[in-house]
């Protein structure tokens, strides 16, 4: 509906719970081409609106991500928004209220974005700082949907389907998930993320064992205290003996 109500869209969620998947599939659906591009703190407004280069003795304007997505009516993602430099929200604006338009100061176009255009951006409220923050002015002008885990029954079909682990080896995988998570807060920053549980599952589909799985998949890459290692692992064992 947004995409027919020309509407820009923000998506929260934690790390690796299906966010840039449930755009690949949106744009698949709506059969629109996706230009995604993770945003980091180098990232520049000419790295998403493109910039002159050198070609041959000639200087030539190559379009960046961004450009391209308006000039062919696609859905632009911008993962991670707020590792953006605040240079790239200011090219935003201009497309995400209702005068939609890109403006290329170098090239002094300012491009009418068309009907099938959709601007996505993705932010992580878990990693939220003072510093990382989306400012209001940029939140506001768009309408946002909260992303979580899927509820259990539906994390194992998707985990059983991405890893080819039988359902019924993922049973024991997805209430340990569900343990680990109660930890939030008590002893992890983050919690065990549907893509890590894949992971897990496809290191034991390819023959490892369980409980060395679940080290590698869903221990090490959370913590690097020894005690609190310890104590994931604790909970392991009690699943996988
Ligand atoms: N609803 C889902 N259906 C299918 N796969 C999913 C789903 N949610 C997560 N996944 C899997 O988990 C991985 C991480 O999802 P992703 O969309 O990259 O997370 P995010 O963008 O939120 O960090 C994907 O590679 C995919 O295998
Ligand atoms: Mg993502």
């Amino acid at each position: 509906m947004a995409y027919r109500q020309r509407l820009p869209l923000l998506i929260k969620g934690p790390t690796g719970c299906g966010k840039t998947r449930f755009i690949a599939h949106m744009a698949a659906r709506l059969e629109r081409p996706l230009h995604t591009v993770s945003c980091h703190d180098d990232l520049t407004a000419a790295d998403l609106t493109g910039r002159y280069l050198l070609k041959g003795g000639d200087t030539v304007w190559v379009d960046g991500p961004l450009t391209r997505a308006v000039r062919n009516g696609g859905i632009c993602y911008l993962d991670e928004i707020v590792e953006a430099r605040k240079d790239v929200t200011v090219v935003l604006h201009p497309l995400t209220d209702d005068r939609r338009f890109l403006p290329l100061e170098r090239t002094g176009e300012a491009l009418a974005a068309p009907d099938e255009f959709m601007l996505v951006v993705s932010y992580n409220p878990g990693y939220q700082n003072i510093l990382k923050a989306l400012k209001p002015s940029t939140r506001q002008r768009f309408i946002s949907i909260s992303f979580d885990f899927p509820p259990p029954d539906a994390e194992m079909a998707i985990v059983a389907i991405e890893s080819g682990l039988p359902e019924r080896d993922c049973v024991p995988l997805i209430n340990l998930a569900q343990r680990l998570r109660a930890l939030k807060d008590v002893d992890l920053d983050e919690v065990v993320s549907t893509r890590l549980l894949i992971y897990c599952a496809v290191l034991m589909k390819s023959g490892l064992d369980p409980y060395q799985a679940a080290q590698a998949a869903l221990v090490e890459p959370l913590c690097d205290d020894p005690d609190v290692k310890q104590g994931l692992l604790d909970l392991i064992r009690a699943t996988y003996g």
